[in-house]
């Protein structure tokens, strides 16, 4: 099932970076041929416009940088909440072998949980088990636990694999707790030269994806009678467009994954599940610091609308999201906690 998907990543990022190497460049590019219109200039206005010169392709796999944070962690290091502790919870986090997927279920390791990492790239979500694993011991050298990390394959946008992956985490590890959904992408095209395979993959990761995952995690807890706590990662894009780069179908996926979450939130309050968003502003990953180093004047520029001066460091989201997962935001249920440096106030 990886062999479905990631090839057709693969070849048609490759498509792109042949055609235009430098991400943002003044040149035509191939993938106009698609629908062949002529990049549209001269808009009026100059700070709030989408930008038809600014194409971003997704990159091929194996550039793809992939590290979990270096900063002390630690529990019971100084006082604070017991509530805070996700121990004995087992967390499924999906796009769980890099950025911020990765950061996050070291949050929840580091906060005692068993965690699930699950990817389409196993072999990295296999990696990282062991060095969450040695970092937690590191930080953490009297612990009377050590928190098991597993790894596991699924193409999220696929049904029958979200259920293969389901039935292998129940089975080692006996139940699920909470979900957190990062697995995800983007891409920048204008949207009137769009390819619409792309366009249709990148909402069946991005929707389709997080659905099949948050419904079966639900149906798992239904027929166990337990609570259960899940977070969607959304994004800003979901409430405001970014400029000046275009890319309106992934603003309109991550619009459905927020009220998705309201939406599920409503629907399973009975059952004791509850089901939050959150929504990234611009947060540097290895990724992201990739993309931004071959763009400087990209990063000016969205350096300049973030009323906090800075963009996020993708271990901003541990304390926000372990918050949702924690007893601690047991009466919070359907919101979407924004963490973007005031991004969407202005
Ligand atoms: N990085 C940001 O600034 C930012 C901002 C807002 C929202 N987000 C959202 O956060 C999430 C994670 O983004 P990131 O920057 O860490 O991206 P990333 O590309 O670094 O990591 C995404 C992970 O998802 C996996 N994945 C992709 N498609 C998959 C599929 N079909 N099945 C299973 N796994 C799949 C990838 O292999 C990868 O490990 C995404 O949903 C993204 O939209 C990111």
């Amino acid at each position: 099932m990886a062999s479905r998907f990631a090839p057709l990543v693969r070849s048609a990022a490759r498509r792109c970076v042949v055609a235009r190497p430098a991400l943002v460049s003044q040149t035509p590019v191939t993938l106009r041929a698609l629908h062949d219109g002529p990049p549209r200039r001269n808009k009026p206005g100059s700070h709030s416009q989408t930008d038809s010169d600014i194409e971003i392709p997704f990159p091929p796999e194996d550039e793809l940088p992939s590290e979990p944070v270096r900063r002390a962690g630690g529990q019971y290091v100084k006082p604070t909440l017991q509530t805070f502790s996700l121990d004995k919870n087992v967390g499924l986090v999906t796009g769980g072998a890099r950025g911020l997927g990765l950061v996050i279920a070291q949050g929840m390791v580091y906060s005692g949980a068993d965690v699930a990492l699950v990817d389409m790239n196993k072999e990295e979500a296999e990696k990282q088990t062991k060095i969450l694993v040695e970092a937690f011991m590191r930080e953490n050298p009297n612990a009377e636990r050590v928190p098991k990390v597993t790894a596991h394959f699924s193409d999220v946008s696929d049904p029958a694999s979200v259920d293969a992956c389901i039935a292998e985490v129940i089975e080692q590890h006996g139940k699920i707790d909470n979900l957190v959904t990062s697995a995800g992408f983007t891409e920048n095209y204008e949207a009137v030269n769009y390819p619409i395979d792309r366009l249709r993959k990148l909402w069946a990761v991005n929707v389709d994806g997080t659905y099949l995952f948050a419904t079966s995690v639900a149906r798992h807890l239904m027929e166990r009678k337990a609570p259960g706590s899940m977070v969607l990662i959304g994004s800003m894009s979901g409430s405001i467009v970014n400029v000046p780069q275009p890319q309106t179908p992934y603003n309109v996926s991550k619009a459905g994954v927020r009220h998705l979450a309201s939406s599920l939130a409503v629907e399973w309050a009975d059952a004791n599940i509850r089901v939050n968003c959150l929504s990234p502003g611009y947060m540097m990953t290895a990724l992201t610091a990739k993309i931004l180093d071959e763009n400087p004047e990209l990063k000016k520029k969205w350096v300049s609308l973030i009323p906090m001066g800075k963009m996020g460091d993708p271990s901003d989201l541990m304390g926000p999201v372990i918050f949702l997962l924690s007893e601690n935001s047991k009466y919070v249920n359907g919101i979407d906690l924004r963490v973007d440096g005031g991004y969407t106030l202005t």
